[in-house]
């Protein structure tokens, strides 16, 4: 099922990705919409997200991919992870991409992966495209 939300700048179509209890913590869904392949992810602890499925590096399958919290260091060393930040791993080539905005931790040129919003609504995944 499909409906129409109107933002600012365009309209964007209302779907339906599956229900709440169909996404596991740690897992991904793969959901297309017209051409475009959306990998919709639940963030251990932190809610869902929706992502391209599509690496920025050489198109890997995000999808495919894993999550894990986010290695930071304030000196060389250092092994910390930040429970609060999460990146989903690239299966190509083990890149990270920050879940929450689609920036890849580390430089892949200037490309981002589009990310879109997701909420929950009566106990199911929607995405907004
Ligand atoms: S294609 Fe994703 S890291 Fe290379």
């Amino acid at each position: 099922m499909s409906t129409t939300e109107q933002t600012s700048t365009r309209r964007r179509q209302r779907h339906v990705v599956c229900g709440v209890d169909e996404l596991a913590p740690g897992s991904t869904r793969l959901h297309a919409v017209g051409h475009r392949q959306i990998v919709v992810g639940h963030v251990p602890g932190h809610g869902y997200v929706a992502l391209s499925n599509y690496c920025a590096h050489q198109g890997g399958p995000l999808s495919a991919g894993s999550f894990e919290a986010m290695w930071t260091a304030e000196k060389v060393g250092e092994r910390i992870q930040d429970p609060d930040r999460w990146v989903l791993i690239c299966p190509y080539h083990n890149f990270e991409i920050d879940a929450a905005t689609g920036c890849p931790v580390a430089r892949l040129g200037t490309a981002r992966t589009a990310t879109y919003r997701v909420a929950v609504e009566a106990d199911e995944i929607v995405v907004y495209v």
